[in-house]
């Protein structure tokens, strides 16, 4: 028999609320997950998800990019920041900071974001008012490696939810969240598991070359 793998060792950078982090912890906590949560960082000192980290005995660090002259010196430091706790993953998790190319490339390849839209769609800021605005009838989150291009590195997996009659900004982040919080854990836990690499530009699950993203709820052979 062979002994179970140690737990991946990741960081989870935040600057809010920390739902997704949250996500993650507790499918970690269920046994679901083989990951452990080395640190979290902040950008923010006031992030909500500080609180909840610090309750649980995680490290916790806060760096302000007022503290530093430009995006390459702070990119440097959060790097440094990041690099001691040895992660294997980094999990950008609403970490709301363009991050210099450098802290990028660091960790490219073992670096994955959530991002509120169907990317390539509404990259940025404000997906729910513009997939709104735009008259989208669905919508939706996507997991995605991190490139020095924003939100533009090759996306593993999408969730997708309809817009419905009467829906504001609010109960449109409200519906995209729940599935932020399906398909965040379940992209570690491939991770985890070394399904999932990022090689040639592209997102790689179990040996196959994804040219276009899987879908929750309507891939068969991805498994868990
Ligand atoms: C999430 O909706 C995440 O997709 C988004 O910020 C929110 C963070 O929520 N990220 C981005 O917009 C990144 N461009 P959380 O703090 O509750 O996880």
């Amino acid at each position: 028999m062979t002994a179970p793998l140690p737990p991946l060792r990741v960081v989870v950078l935040v600057s809010g609320r920390g739902s997704n982090l949250k996500a993650i912890a507790a499918r970690a906590d269920a046994g679901e997950l083989p990951v452990r949560i080395e640190a979290v960082v902040s950008d923010r000192a006031d992030a909500g998800a500080l609180e909840w980290a610090r309750a649980r005995g995680l490290a916790v660090s806060v760096l302000s990019p007022r503290d530093f002259a430009d995006r390459e010196t702070y990119g440097r430091a959060l790097g440094d920041i990041v690099e001691s706790h040895t992660p294997q993953l980094v999990v950008l998790a609403g970490f709301m900071r363009i991050l210099s190319d450098e802290f990028v490339l660091r960790f490219a390849g073992r670096m994955l974001n959530i991002h509120p839209s169907l990317l390539p769609k509404y990259p940025g800021l404000h997906t729910h008012r513009r997939a709104l605005a735009a008259g989208e009838r669905e919508h939706g989150a996507s997991v995605h490696f991190v490139t020095p291009e924003l939100d533009g590195g090759p996306v593993v997996l999408q969730a997708r939810v309809p817009v419905l009659p009467g829906d504001d900004a609010e109960s449109l982040a409200a519906r995209v969240l729940r599935e932020e919080h399906v398909i965040y854990p379940r992209c570690v836990g491939w991770f985890a598991a070394g399904r999932l690499a990022c090689r040639d530009g592209a997102a790689w699950l179990d040996g196959r070359r994804l040219d276009a993203p899987v879908v929750q709820g309507n891939d068969t052979k991805e498994g868990a």
